[in-house]
């Protein structure tokens, strides 16, 4: 694809041959990244950073990864503070906020919105969570992770557990590591099991994809175990989400059961899903995965922007 002016809504949008540009481009900007070498490849650019819906990582890493570039961020944080609460639609917001900046990254609770926002913007959006739909960039942080700390994709068996009904991140991840040689086992209890959409899209695709609601039984073969939080805020019926929400915590004695260099991977925040003494393990991999949201990032933010 063509990625200057592009948006980045849906990972469906991208080839492998297009991961593996985004995956070389972030890899350039980890210097930056850390801090051990400055840029102004995007001097004078605006960020407009508009988040209608909690984020601590997804915001402050697109804007730490704007400022490290030497461009500037504008932002908004609530709903309640946008002209959004007075009535104005996502097309009228996106079109005037597209005339006050170059680029903007959006977080919205309803599915689709930030493509309903691309459809009006004249710059381009990047989706950065459409409530329980797709959340793009950070299915590439996590891709960047798993070259980072595995040194391939292909080949490997990823594990996905915890609420993967309303999980956009492992939508994200599961449908784009449809482009590589994976096996998937999801694992979840019933009533927030994986989409049947995506598991017969990986299906029909020819990749084994393995069910099951025994954590212990699922990470078992696994290189790779995704965890992810019970998303709490999306559910209609309280009382099941009081009986599943902690089902499932991964520790230390858990994962000395599993292949000896399983990594951990968890796109944070965590509540209670993975107990604090797997932290210091070489297996946890979640405080460098979001320290990774801010090379893609930069990554993405050059390349729509016609500077990578
Ligand atoms: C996730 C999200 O917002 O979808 N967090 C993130 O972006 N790193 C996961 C979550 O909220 O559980």
């Amino acid at each position: 694809m063509d990625f200057k002016g592009a948006h980045i809504l849906h990972v469906n949008q991208f080839t492998r041959e297009d991961l593996e540009k985004i995956m070389e481009v972030s890899k350039k900007m980890l210097p930056i990244a850390k801090g051990e070498e400055t840029s102004d490849l995007l001097k004078d650019k605006i960020l407009a950073a508009l988040f209608f819906e909690p984020s601590t990582r997804t915001r402050l890493s697109f804007e730490s990864a704007m400022i490290r570039l030497g461009g500037r961020v504008i932002n908004t944080t609530e709903v309640k503070f946008s002209s959004l609460i007075k009535g104005e639609s996502l097309e009228d917001t996106a079109k005037v906020i597209s005339s006050y900046c170059d680029v903007i990254a959006v977080r919205h609770p309803e599915l689709g919105s930030a493509a309903t926002m691309a459809g009006a913007s004249d710059v381009p959006v990047l989706n950065g969570g459409d409530g329980p739909g797709q959340h793009p960039t950070q299915a590439l942080l996590d891709l960047f992770t798993i070259y980072q700390e595995k040194g391939k994709v292909d080949g490997l068996h990823v594990a996905m557990a915890g609420d993967l009904k309303y999980g956009r991140t492992v939508h994200s991840l599961a449908m784009l590591l449809g482009n590589f040689d994976v096996t998937f086992t999801f694992i979840a209890p019933e009533g927030i099991r994986m989409p049947g959409k995506i598991v017969d899209h990986l299906r029909d695709k020819g990749f084994t994809v393995n069910i099951t609601d025994d954590l212990a039984e699922g990470m078992k073969d696994a290189d790779i175990i995704y965890d992810t939080r019970i998303q709490k805020e999306r559910f209609q019926d309280l009382e099941l989400f009081e009986k599943i929400k902690s089902v499932y915590v991964i520790d230390k004695k858990l994962l000395s059961k599993c292949k000896e260099d399983i990594i951990v991977m968890h796109p944070l925040p965590r509540v209670n899903e993975i107990t604090t003494d797997v932290d210091d393990t070489k297996h946890a991999a979640y405080f460098r995965q979001a320290f990774y949201g801010i090379p893609v990032r930069m990554a993405l933010l050059a390349m729509v922007l016609g500077k990578a």
